[in-house]
């Protein structure tokens, strides 16, 4: 896959969301592709739930040779697909696709692995035996379940604001560890270890209401959004004195990094631009 046409043209790849405009995967990618020498070119598509099928499908038909699909398509993407890799199997949500010349689409999750990376090679959190509450519900939060689990985690709770759909994901990977799911209003302390935010409330700039007792001074609090200053999310965590309060500008270089790895057959080197975004977050 990792051949220019004859022309010489580059390949196209791209993120498929709504909202999209406020993404910094064309930059990360424009960073790899330079310093692996990648003839490529990676564009942003904003493209509606009700048009998402008609409209990724035509892009492939176009030439697109591979795209990431975010909020909220994550859980249409694996069932556009013809074929899912195992963690995105797990998931039942996809982030990267990629398109071979036999027309086979694959659908991959790289969040999982991004946030993993992120989480303990970038900040050094040891997660074996450490009690997780994930806020959220949705496709980005099926992605990243799976390698948290596999790190032998304590105890996972999934808080959502539509508690049955916590509780849904939690069956689903009982079979890997402790897993619940339940409404923010039922968490209770003591202190969890890590807390990630997983939902897309602050891009609405909101922060769901939780009860207190939940963070402690050794709590680290993880938002997977990212945007630059504070988030609702870092704000709360801090205003509660958290240990740490980070954003997943960590995670998004390091899964993007595993899409260019499938799509390109190279995975570039995260530290140039994890540097550069930690410049202007
Ligand atoms: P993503 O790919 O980012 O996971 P998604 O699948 O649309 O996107 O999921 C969005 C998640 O953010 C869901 O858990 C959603 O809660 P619901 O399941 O109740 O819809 C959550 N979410 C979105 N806006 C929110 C808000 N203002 N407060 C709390 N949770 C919110």
């Amino acid at each position: 896959m990792n051949q220019p046409d004859e022309l010489g043209n580059p390949d196209q790849y791209g993120v498929v969301g709504h909202p999209v405009a406020h993404s910094w995967s064309p930059f990360i990618h424009g960073m790899f592709a330079k310093a692996t020498a990648q003839n490529l070119v990676y564009r942003l598509f904003d493209v509606t739930p009700d048009d998402f099928r008609r409209d990724t499908l035509k892009l492939f038909a176009s030439g697109v040779r591979g795209l990431n699909v975010t909020l909220p398509h994550k859980q249409a993407a694996a069932e556009l697909v013809n074929e899912l890799t195992a963690r995105a199997t797990r998931a039942q949500a996809v982030n990267t696709i990629a398109f071979f010349e036999d027309t086979t689409l694959l659908g991959d999750n790289t969040d999982g692995v991004g946030l993993t990376s992120d989480l303990e090679r970038n900040l050094q959190v040891d997660l074996a035996d450490k009690r997780l509450l994930i806020l959220g519900a949705g496709g980005a939060v099926r992605g990243v379940l799976g390698p948290l689990l596999e790190r032998e985690v304590r105890e996972v709770v999934i808080a959502n604001r539509t508690p049955v759909k916590a509780q849904q994901i939690a069956a689903e990977f009982a079979d890997m560890g402790t897993v619940s799911g339940c409404a923010f209003s039922e968490l209770r302390g003591p202190a969890y270890d890590l807390i990630i935010n997983g939902t897309s409330a602050s891009l609405q700039g909101e922060m769901p209401l939780l009860p207190a007792g939940i963070v402690g001074d050794t709590t680290v609090c993880y938002d997977m959004a990212y945007g630059r200053g504070q988030t609702p999310f870092t704000l709360w965590a801090k205003s509660l004195h958290a240990a740490r309060a980070t954003k997943g500008w960590g995670m998004l270089v390091e899964q993007a990094a595993e899409s260019f790895l499938l799509w390109r057959g190279i995975r570039p080197n995260t530290q140039p631009a994890l540097e550069v975004l930690a410049q202007n977050s």
